[in-house]
């Protein structure tokens, strides 16, 4: 990491800067970019379509010209090549949802001085658990987006054999999809809550991997694993429990590995000193300001439960990203 250089009053200044960020988060809450979709549109068109003002609205689609977000040509505005690809909502390419999850967190952004303060958690529930549907397609855009990655991780781990994986919480299928792409023998039961595996179910079929790979609906932390299984995987699913739900979670997964079986736990761990990654810092606030008891623990949390619950050769493979524990 190294001693980083000086910020200087410029960078100060930009990083307080947020008003570009809230204006391309409204447009794409009001659909803004699907409205111009294909053809270039006035401000009065786009108005009536979107449910707006005419006279504000053109501030704002200024503003998008301004960030390169849109074009004008005379009075018409159009959208730019990348807007057209990832903002329009029926494109295939669609991120827009990821962008809604920061907008539907916004106020929650705002309680962030009377949570340091207090150190009291001022939302009851995850946006995931009050609005599913933005969950679930928020797990499909980081499905799109996670489906380059996936692979190259399944190869790290450098597997052989029949193995059969649990995948807890395994989202959209992600990971347990690039495993099995990647080792011809193994197996995989994605574990989730039964509103999700339904978005499972899709991609697991998209992938043509019916045959191999199993879903599992359950709550992990109460329900059973079934199993025994010689592979679990959690990836990214412990930050929004608190430590101890975690420890459990590790001795339950313990109980049902066979002897030789390995836990994998990827996630976005903070280093020792809890100041590092850059990223993973902002991402500790963020778990704090949008969680009910989430956190963002350190990799020496990690091999803490692992120890806990029984697992030797715990081993940090990728720094602040997986750790493994063999049983
Ligand atoms: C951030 S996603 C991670 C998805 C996937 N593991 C990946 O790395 O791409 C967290 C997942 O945990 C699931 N989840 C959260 N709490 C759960 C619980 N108590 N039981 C089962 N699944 C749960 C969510 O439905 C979601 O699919």
């Amino acid at each position: 990491m190294g001693v980083s250089r000086e910020l200087s009053l410029a960078e100060v200044f930009q990083l307080g800067y947020y008003w570009e960020t809230k204006i391309l988060l409204t447009a794409v809450k009001l659909d803004v970019f699907s409205a111009l979709d294909g053809k270039a549109k006035p401000a009065d068109d786009i108005a009536a379509r979107i449910g707006a003002d005419p006279s504000a609205l053109t501030l704002l689609l200024n503003a998008l010209v301004a960030l390169r977000l849109l074009h004008r040509e005379g009075d018409r505005y159009a959208n730019s090549a990348t807007a057209a690809a990832h903002l329009v909502r029926h494109s295939s390419q669609y991120i827009g949802h990821l962008l809604l999850l920061h907008d539907a967190e916004w106020d929650n952004w705002g309680k962030l001085e009377q949570t340091i303060r207090t150190g009291r958690r001022s939302v009851d529930r995850h946006v995931f658990e009050t609005d599913p549907e933005l969950g679930a397609n928020v797990l499909a855009v980081l499905h799109r987006i996670g489906k380059q990655s996936g692979p190259d991780f399944a190869q790290r781990l450098q597997l052989s054999g029949p193995l059969r994986m649990l995948d807890l919480g395994g989202g959209a299928g992600t990971n347990s999809i690039a495993f099995c792409q990647t080792y011809p023998e193994l197996t995989a039961t994605i574990f989730d809550l039964p509103a999700t595996l339904r978005l499972t179910e899709k991609t697991v079929k998209e992938a043509g991997l019916e045959s191999r790979i199993a879903l599992h609906p359950g709550d992990f932390n109460t329900d059973g694993l079934s199993g025994p299984y010689d592979l679990v995987l959690m990836s990214d699913i412990l930050h929004y429990q608190t430590f101890e739900t975690n420890e459990a979670l590790v001795r339950k997964v313990f109980d049902h590995l066979v002897p030789g079986g390995r836990l994998v736990i990827k996630d976005r761990f903070l280093d020792e000193t809890g100041t590092g990654p850059a990223w993973t810092t902002a991402f500790a606030v963020h778990i704090l300001v949008n969680t009910q008891q989430g956190g963002c623990y350190k990799t020496g949390d990690a091999m803490e439960w692992m120890r806990r619950a029984g697992f030797a050769s715990i081993t940090e493979l990728e720094r602040t990203a997986v750790v493994q524990g063999v049983k």
